[in-house]
C-alpha cells in the first residue's frame, strides 16, 4: 500500500443516524439473545422471529440519513491519493450512502439476502419471510439474511488481512472491541508498525492497544481526525 489507510467502523459511527448499537445499555443485545437472532441455530429455531428481527432493522433504513461521519470517510476516500480501504462491521448502508466506495461489508448487510440451498444472492428492500422462493433455484422456505451469524466467518477476511499486512495507519472508529476477528486487526497493525488510533465515544475493550485514542461523538471526532490528516497528507505529497 502507498500510504495505506485502513479503516475499521462499527456500530458507533451509525449511532447519530439513530440506528442503535448493540451494547449499550438500550442496545439491541439487551432486548433479544444473540443465540435466538444472530446464530445458524436460531435462525433452525425460529426463522420467523430471525426474518421479524431482521425485517425491522431493514424498515429502519428508510428512516435514517448518513451523519457526519459518515460523510468525512467518503470525503477523505474522494481526496485521499493513497490507498485507502474503509472495513464495517455495520449492516446498514449509511457508508455507500454517502459515497464510500473501496468498501467491504465483513458481517453482510441487510439490503442483501441469499438462498441456502443454492446460495444465490439477491438485493432486496422490503421484507423477507420463510415464505420466500429462490429465483435461481425455486426452492421455497431456504432464504436467509445476508449477515454473518456468531460462528460464521466473515466476509472477505484475504482481502482485509492482505490490506492491513501493508498499511501504516489504522483507524478503528465506534466500535467497542468485543467481536473477533475485527477486533484483533489492530494488533495486526500494530505487528506491522502501522499507527493505530481509536475515534470512539469511550475507551473500548482493546483501547491499550492504540499509539492513539480519541474520545467523543463519532461526528465530531471523525471529521475533526480525517480533515486533518488530509492537510497533512496533501503537504508531504
Ligand atoms: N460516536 C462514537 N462512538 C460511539 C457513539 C458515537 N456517537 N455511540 C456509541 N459509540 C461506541 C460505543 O461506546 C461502543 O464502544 O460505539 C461502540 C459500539 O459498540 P457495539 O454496540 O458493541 O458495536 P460493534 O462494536 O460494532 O459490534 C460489533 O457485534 O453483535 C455484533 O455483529 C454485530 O457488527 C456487530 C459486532
Amino acid at each position: 500500500m502507498n500510504g495505506g489507510i485502513v479503516v475499521l467502523t462499527g456500530a458507533g459511527v451509525s449511532a447519530e443516524s439513530g440506528v442503535r448499537t448493540f451494547r449499550a445499555a438500550d442496545g439491541l443485545w439487551e432486548e433479544h439473545r444473540i443465540e435466538d437472532v444472530a446464530t445458524v441455530e436460531g435462525f433452525t429455531r425460529d426463522p420467523v422471529l430471525v426474518h421479524r428481527f431482521y425485517n425491522e432493522r431493514r424498515q429502519t433504513l428508510a428512516t435514517v440519513q448518513p451523519n457526519a461521519a459518515h460523510q468525512a470517510l467518503a470525503n477523505f476516500e474522494k481526496n485521499y491519493t493513497g490507498d485507502f480501504l474503509l472495513v464495517t462491521q455495520n449492516i446498514d448502508d449509511l457508508h455507500e450512502r454517502a459515497g464510500s466506495k473501496r468498501l467491504i461489508h465483513m458481517h453482510g448487510e441487510l439490503l442483501r439476502m441469499f438462498c441456502t440451498q443454492c446460495m444465490h444472492n439477491i438485493n432486496i428492500t422490503g421484507d423477507s419471510s420463510v415464505e420466500d422462493t429462490c429465483v435461481a433455484c425455486g426452492k421455497r422456505g431456504g432464504m436467509r439474511p445476508d449477515i454473518v451469524w456468531f460462528g460464521e466467518m466473515p466476509y472477505q477476511m484475504s482481502a482485509i488481512e492482505q490490506a492491513l499486512m501493508q498499511c501504516d495507519l489504522f483507524v478503528a472508529i465506534g466500535t467497542s472491541g468485543n467481536v473477533y476477528p475485527a477486533a484483533g486487526f489492530v494488533q495486526s497493525a500494530r505487528a506491522i508498525g502501522a499507527r493505530c488510533v481509536e475515534l470512539n465515544l469511550e475507551q473500548s475493550t482493546t483501547h491499550h492497544l492504540f499509539d492513539e485514542g480519541r474520545y467523543g461523538p463519532a461526528t465530531e471526532e471523525v471529521e475533526a481526525f480525517f480533515s486533518a490528516l488530509l492537510k497533512t497528507s496533501s503537504l508531504t505529497q
